[in-house]
């Protein structure tokens, strides 16, 4: 057990980590592709709105949380009252579930950085991706590798580990970020790629979109899983909450425009559809690499942006899962580790062959892979979402002056949080369910 509770060194550490927490797979290939296929600039408006705010009460709410009670998410819901335990153990399984095929992509971006480094690329992506997920062990060894790596940081500890990691990793990701992005704009299809995000056309708007820019909102910061109460135990007294909330929301933002601005040029200028999803990063785009000035060199720049994007959200669903095993279940954070480890390894190898051997092993008529997806993005992290904002809106004033602060701007989240925003959640959560 550990003996006294961590703590960030500094406030620039914890933010630093919490947006390596949000900016992942989510703000890179998730964000371009469902602004894609809800009409570009409109999503974009309705998406700024939803997450400053709505989603940044939650965000505060959970962080609040983590600072106040100081422990992992089953003792803080089970301080707040028993009864409300389970949601706890609900973020523990959702913080082990989601590894499990976030991972599996994990292992995908190794291998295609290992490809553009020993320039060994193929002719067709589509054919190569098929094929390596068709051959059932280099999946699952590069997923291994992915989920040894991610735990390293944490099993390292908090200070030298986690901080260290994202201290090193995103000031990196953002220098390349900001050169893949001034790159795109120098191409032919810039000028259609920004009109594209930046132009509203009003008569895309649609009650779907909202409902979308939502669920973007909530998955890129990582809100529901109980990541934000975990890094939010580690914080200082002083460190004002709604401030720091806005700042990792304007980050976060930033880069998924960013990253928007990166890929919609290069989508544009070789006329595919902006909307092409799951396939859009380990088909087309690099099809489309392969072809462009410098591009081999883009295109590994490209995922090792991808890379250090999903290691450092790995390192926090990690996390919240290892605070949980430390300090509810009192173990070690290495012994947390290495189980943790078997519990991910094991359990992702199914979620892996989903795309090969499995990939007619259905339930409920999904594969593993998206039926972890589904389980946890559809159903257990809205579930949390909307039972921390019901607890901290009905049951605990001073979490949300603990999120909030006291100024009129503080009655007015508080007002949302209690009577909007749940009723809002449950019916998102309907709907998702459908
Ligand atoms: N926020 C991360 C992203 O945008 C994903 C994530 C989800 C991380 C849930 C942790 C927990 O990719």
């Amino acid at each position: 057990m550990e003996k006294t509770r961590p703590q960030w060194s500094s406030h620039i550490s914890f933010i630093i980590a919490s947006i390596g927490s949000a900016v992942g797979l989510g703000n890179i290939w998730r964000f371009p592709y469902i602004m894609g296929q809800y009409g570009g600039a409109i999503f974009l408006i309705t998406y700024l709105l939803i997450i400053t705010l709505i989603c940044v009460i939650p965000l505060s709410v959970e962080l609040a949380c983590g600072k106040y009670y100081k422990g992992d998410p089953i003792t803080i819901y089970n301080s707040i009252n028993p009864k409300f335990k389970i949601f706890g153990i609900f973020c523990l399984i959702t913080s082990i579930i989601i590894p499990c095929f976030y991972f599996v992509v994990g292992g995908w971006i190794l291998n295609y950085i290992w490809i553009f480094l020993i320039n060994n690329v193929p002719a067709d992506f589509s054919q190569y991706f098929a094929s390596l997920n068709s051959n059932p062990y280099i999946p699952i060894s590069l997923t291994i590798v992915y989920l040894l790596f991610s735990l390293l940081f944490p099993f390292i500890g908090l200070n030298k580990g986690i901080e260290k990691a994202n201290n090193f990793m995103m000031p990196l990701f953002g220098v390349m970020l900001l050169a893949l992005a001034i790159y795109a704009l120098t191409l032919t299809g810039a000028e259609e790629g920004l009109e594209f995000m930046f132009k509203p056309d009003f008569s895309k708007f649609s009650f779907e979109m909202i409902l979308a820019a939502l669920g973007q909102a909530l998955f890129t910061l990582s809100i529901g899983i109980g990541i934000m109460m975990t890094y939010g135990s580690y914080l200082k007294k002083e460190t004002k909450i709604l401030k720091s909330s806005y700042t990792l929301i304007f980050f976060d933002t930033l880069v998924a425009l960013l990253a928007g601005i990166m890929i919609f040029p290069i989508v544009f200028t070789n006329h595919i559809e902006p909307s092409a999803g799951a396939t859009l990063v380990f088909i087309s785009l690099p099809q489309i690499f392969k072809t462009l000035p410098m591009g081999n060199i883009v295109a590994f720049a490209f995922f090792m942006l991808l890379f250090f994007a999903a290691v450092t959200s790995g390192i926090s669903m990690l996390e919240a899962a290892i605070s949980c095993f430390c300090d509810y279940f009192k173990m070690g954070r290495k012994k947390a580790s290495i189980l943790l480890f078997f519990l991910i390894g094991i359990i992702s190898i199914p979620a892996s062959l989903s795309f090969g051997i499995l990939a007619d092993f259905k339930v409920f008529d999904k594969t593993l892979f998206d039926l972890f997806d589904y389980m946890t993005s559809n159903i257990l992290m809205p579930l949390c979402t909307i039972a921390i904002c019901f607890i901290a809106g009905w049951k605990t004033k001073h979490i949300q002056k603990e999120a909030f602060g006291e100024s009129s701007l503080a009655n007015v989240l508080s007002f949302i949080l209690k009577y909007i925003i749940p009723f809002v959640l449950i019916f998102v959560l309907i709907m998702g369910l459908r």
